[in-house]
């Protein structure tokens, strides 16, 4: 399988595919309440299939071109991923995203993968932006965004409901010359 090393602690970036739906829901159920803080990721895969429909759901992206989804495996175990959730390239623009179940956390494995799928969207693809839409409440996520050198845009005031609570999202992005020029991967 085609894999990137994230560092030197047995960390990988991998394609995430539908025939690896079990996999996902055993990782998934690891980490449900911690990932499904701020975010439906958990609530979408329940349950063996809608962790498959939802995987399929990126498959489908993938070939349409219009998002990407990548697993990260730690010591051969399944822990987190990044993906574009929405790529546009006519446009120039996607957005990124990302997980990890609890014991993952706090390693640098999300900061380090999501350096990789951006390079290749700026330098392989030509993307012009790259945005990062999180709740103003995911302090763990934002952090994130700062170390990708990315630049807060604004906040979207009260833009989303999520288990019944309305959310206000801040709009963070890198630019392609930020980004080159930046050395950020
Ligand atoms: C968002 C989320 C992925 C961030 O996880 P994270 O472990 O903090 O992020 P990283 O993998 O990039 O690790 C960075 C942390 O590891 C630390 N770290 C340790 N070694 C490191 C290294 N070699 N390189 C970089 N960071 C390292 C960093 O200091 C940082 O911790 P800090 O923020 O307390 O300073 C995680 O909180 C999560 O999955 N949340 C639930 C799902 C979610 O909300 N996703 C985002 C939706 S917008």
């Amino acid at each position: 399988m085609f894999a990137v090393p994230l560092g030197d602690e047995g960390a990988e970036l991998r394609p995430l595919e539908p025939w690896q739906a079990e996999e996902f829901l055993a990782h998934m159920d690891r980490g449900r309440a911690f990932i499904g803080r701020h975010i439906g990721l958990s609530d979408a895969a329940a349950d063996l299939d809608s962790a498959r429909a939802w995987l399929q759901s990126y498959a489908d992206k993938t070939a349409s071109d219009t998002g990407r989804l990548y697993g990260i495996w730690l010591d051969g175990r399944l822990v987190g991923g990044v993906l574009f959730r929405v790529f546009d390239a006519a446009q120039g623009t996607c957005e990124a995203g990302c997980w990890l179940e609890p014991a993952a956390s706090g390693r640098g494995l999300v900061t380090r993968a999501a350096r990789v799928i951006i390079d290749w969207a700026v330098r392989e693809r030509g993307m012009e932006r790259v945005e990062w839409l999180v709740s103003s409440e995911n302090t763990p996520s934002i952090r994130v965004a700062q170390r990708l050198g990315m630049r807060r845009d604004g906040v979207l005031r009260s833009n989303h409901r999520y288990r019944g609570v309305r959310q206000d999202t801040e709009v963070w992005s890198v630019l392609a010359p930020e980004w080159i020029e930046g050395g950020a991967a």
